[in-house]
């Protein structure tokens, strides 16, 4: 432990993701086991710059790890992306006595997280998003609570959809990433699987393959679509008029970023966040915490963000096979 480290700062940042209340209470109790103080930093960088901050304990985090949002709230916060507001924010810190942040959210997130490091206050970042597009870590926080829901979701969907043999479009969350489509995709035996990162806007080949499914003998069609391809209404509506098959839109929204996180959100979370607050205690600045190939790891936030992370080949692949 760095004697410099006497106590440090917590905040969720960005949209919440389930699993963050377990990252926060492993934070505050592994930092406290070693001596040090922690705070907690409401509503994200916004939350700092207003001062909403207060001192907590062991206690201040019992009865939160089944709980899905984050109990520090969140937000998204403009005046941080400027240089006086990150000046502003590292002095709030000073003011307050905190040494180093554990900033726990996504990119975006971290990269207030690097402004904050350039303006001394020691940073560290932990993955917080269901969308598992942070190039760095295999694994996000949230992500596996949120494809699960989505998972059940679909094949409720998908039921109804059979009974009325109509073809379903189900738009899941992401962002500009495809991941939560790729898994929701494969585990609920898609017959089509629309990934920002692949596709070509073909819509004429959705029709064939929903006609010749339909020969085939389906009685539905579901077809998961990443938001970041959207339009699932109106995509639902030139699909019924070209194929004469009802199809109808569902868009699973918010419901995906909530609820109780399953046992692996948990258990990362708490181990990430355990790893988070120890290499902070030992004075290290400007890193990332994840998880490559089931171990946990560390990097420097500036190498972080310049990784890359592609939608594995093998599986698309092998999603239209499965679905013939
Ligand atoms: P996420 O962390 O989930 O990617 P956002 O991209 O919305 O979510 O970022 C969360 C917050 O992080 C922003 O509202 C802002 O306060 C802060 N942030 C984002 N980009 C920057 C940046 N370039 N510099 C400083 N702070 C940033
Ligand atoms: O990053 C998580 C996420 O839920 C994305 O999947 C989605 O694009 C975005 O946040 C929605 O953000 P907001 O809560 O600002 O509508």
């Amino acid at each position: 432990m760095s004697d410099k480290i006497k106590t440090i700062g917590v905040l969720t940042s960005g949209g919440d993701a389930p699993g963050m209340n377990a990252a926060i209470r492993a934070i505050v109790r592994k930092a406290l086991a070693q001596g040090v103080k922690v705070k907690g930093i409401k509503k994200g960088y916004q939350g700092l710059l207003n001062e909403e901050i207060s001192d907590m304990d062991a206690r201040s985090v019992s009865d939160i790890i089944q709980k899905g949002g984050t109990i520090l709230g969140t937000a998204r916060c403009k005046e941080f992306t400027t240089e006086e507001g990150q000046q502003m924010g590292a002095e709030i810190c000073r003011k307050h006595g905190i040494d180093g942040v554990v900033v726990i959210g996504g990119d975006g997130s971290y990269r207030g997280a690097q402004a904050l490091s350039k303006q001394g206050i020691n940073t560290i970042g932990i993955p917080g998003t269901i969308d598992l597009d942070i190039n760095c870590t295999d694994y996000t926080i949230g992500f596996d609570t949120a494809i699960n829901t989505a998972m059940q979701a679909i094949d409720k969907v998908r039921d109804t959809s059979s009974s009325h043999e109509r073809c379903s479009i189900i738009e899941v969350m992401g962002r500009n990433a495809g991941y939560i489509a790729l898994w929701c995709g494969i585990a609920n035996g898609a017959e089509d699987i629309l990934l920002p990162e692949k596709y070509d806007y073909n819509e004429q080949r959705i029709i064939n393959n929903i006609i010749n499914n339909r020969k085939k003998g389906k009685t539905h069609h579901l077809i998961i679509n990443a938001e970041g391809i959207g339009h699932s209404t109106s995509m639902a509506r030139r699909i019924e008029a070209a194929t004469g098959i009802e199809t109808r839109a569902t868009i699973l929204g918010y419901m995906q970023r909530g609820g109780s996180p399953t046992c692996k959100d948990r258990y990362y979370a708490s181990v990430m966040g355990a790893y988070a607050a120890d290499i902070l205690c030992q004075g290290k600045t400007n890193r990332v915490v994840g998880i490559k190939h089931g171990e946990l790891v560390d990097f420097d936030i500036d190498e972080a963000l310049a990784m890359q992370k592609q939608i594995p080949e093998y599986d698309y692949e092998v999603s239209r096979i499965l679905s013939m």
